[in-house]
């Protein structure tokens, strides 16, 4: 059964023992460190509470999805179940998908506290400054942007990122390849400001429908039903007509006017693949109130180096797994993505000359989502792609780099640090991609020297046998 809000996901965690809670730290790098701290160590979800400077019962979360355990919860999937069987239950999950519509009800808990004009003032929350260049205090890193195409009944959803400015706005950094972008500029065009809606906290399985790329036209409150398999319990907005949902944290209501009208420098911010990138003049929501419930909670998902696990699987990489096996390329066992998507492993029982290589080309053809994955890699079916050591072992062992190694000229992202000022000028984004056949060679893999490890059935009785004297110990 889906959770209905936040609040009974971070229970359901704490009932798990995945949960912390913190009192006393400051909003200003203090949450920011101690959540780049507590995610390095794959540490629990964090739940700051007596903010520094903020009444108890203003609240902040990190971390909240970033362990298998975590995701599994949340998907309502066996925490226990192994990493890659979880990835594979979410693409099966997520292919048979049938939209659910949201059900409007007239009120919800949203709706218990209402701030309008002067007082409708995003500073009222612990939004944290999270790392130390940040150009600003981000309050909007796991929102969900709810907009309405003006010319149907459209309800797109995005995750861009929100940044406090003065004046009662918030700044939103939205790419022009965007959904989101492309209806706000539909208003833009008519000289019109695009109704808004920035929600600030929301059970995980809802908010996660917001990043993923769906079809235009399909609204992520839907794709959010069907992964919750509920609907989302929404109120029809009287100030703009947007779907408020009735069981979000926080919501901030308002307009995006035309570029012209209105902007704000925003950025920099501490960008996932661990740099600083971008800075701009960018739209803004002027705000016209605030919704928020009893101790309000702000969801916050700041990116960390990649180095992190921020949803505990990589859902992302799913498309990359779905698109090889639409294409036909057989024996696929399983797909995985270590360092925050930059390098693929593509795990597969080899069945003709060729057939890792044509994996390999496959897997660096589609552009999945971070645009710079520039690292991809074949091993065969007794690697677990998801096992970044046994990735590592079959590299160092299975292949010979001068002939198991093929390097393409490719695109790559804005977002990456390895493009010269000079080339960026240019608008010349591209990037090498290597390919990584790490599977015995072929033709003679049936005489290649075999491994010292116990076979899977012997681990496996072995470990429930003796599994008293091993717990603790990841399998
Ligand atoms: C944590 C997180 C933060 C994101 N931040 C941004 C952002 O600041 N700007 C942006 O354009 N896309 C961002 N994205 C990607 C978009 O949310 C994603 O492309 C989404 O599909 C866009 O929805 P839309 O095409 O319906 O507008 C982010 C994704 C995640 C997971």
């Amino acid at each position: 059964m889906a959770f209905r809000d936040l609040r009974e996901y971070l229970a359901a965690a704490s009932d798990l023992g995945e949960l912390k809670v913190i009192e006393g730290a400051d909003w200003n790098l203090e949450i920011g460190c101690i959540t780049e701290l507590g995610a390095e160590k794959f540490g629990p979800i964090l739940l700051f509470d007596s903010i520094k400077g903020y009444p108890r019962g203003f609240r902040v979360v990190s971390n909240f999805l970033a362990s298998p355990r975590r995701f599994a919860l949340s998907m309502g999937l066996p925490p226990e179940m192994p990493r890659l069987e979880m990835l594979r239950a979410w693409k099966d999950k997520t292919r048979a998908l049938k939209p659910v519509a949201p059900r409007e009800v007239s009120s919800g808990p949203i709706m218990e506290n209402i701030l309008t004009g002067n007082d409708a003032d995003p500073e009222k929350f612990p939004a944290p400054k999270w790392h130390q260049n940040d150009g600003g205090r981000y309050i909007g890193t796991a929102d969900m942007v709810i907009t309405k195409d003006p010319d149907s009944d459209w309800v797109n959803v995005g995750t861009y990122r929100a940044c406090i400015q003065s004046g009662r706005r918030l700044s939103l950094w939205i790419l022009e390849d965007r959904d989101g972008r492309h209806i706000a500029a539909k208003y833009w065009a008519r000289g019109k400001a695009c109704p808004a809606l920035v929600v600030l906290g929301c059970e995980p399985a809802t908010w996660m429908a917001s990043p993923v790329k769906v079809e235009p036209g399909v609204s992520e409150l839907d794709y959010a039903g069907a992964l919750r398999g509920e609907p989302v319990e929404v109120i029809k907005s009287e100030l703009t007509g947007l779907p408020i949902p009735a069981h979000a944290e926080i919501v901030v209501e308002g307009e995006i006017p035309p570029l012209d009208q209105d902007s704000a420098a925003e950025g920099p911010f501490g960008e996932w693949p661990g740099y600083y990138a971008h800075t701009g003049d960018e739209c803004v929501v002027r705000i016209k109130r605030i919704m928020y419930r009893n101790d309000p909670i702000l969801l916050g998902n700041p990116p960390l180096l990649p180095i992190t696990q921020r949803y505990g699987v990589p859902i992302f990489v799913v498309r990359v797994w779905e698109h090889l096996e639409n294409t036909g390329i057989p024996g696929i066992r399983g797909v995985w993505s270590h360092c925050n998507n930059l390098l693929v492993a593509v795990s597969l029982r080899q069945q003709f000359a060729g057939h890792a290589t044509q994996a390999l080309i496959a897997a660096a053809g589609l552009q999945y989502g971070p645009g710079m994955d520039n690292y991809f890699v074949a091993v065969d079916e007794d690697i677990d792609p998801s096992d970044l050591n046994q990735v590592l072992w079959a590299m160092c062992t299975r292949v010979d780099p001068l002939h198991q190694v093929q390097i393409l000229n490719s695109w790559t992202s804005g977002l990456d640090p390895r493009v010269s000022p000079e080339r960026r000028r240019r608008g010349e984004l591209t990037m090498g991609r290597m390919l990584i056949d790490a599977c015995k060679p072929f033709t003679w893999r049936d005489q290649y020297p075999r491994s010292n490890r116990f076979d899977d059935a012997f681990r496996e009785a072995t470990w429930k046998k003796w599994q008293e004297f091993l717990s603790g110990n990841d399998r």
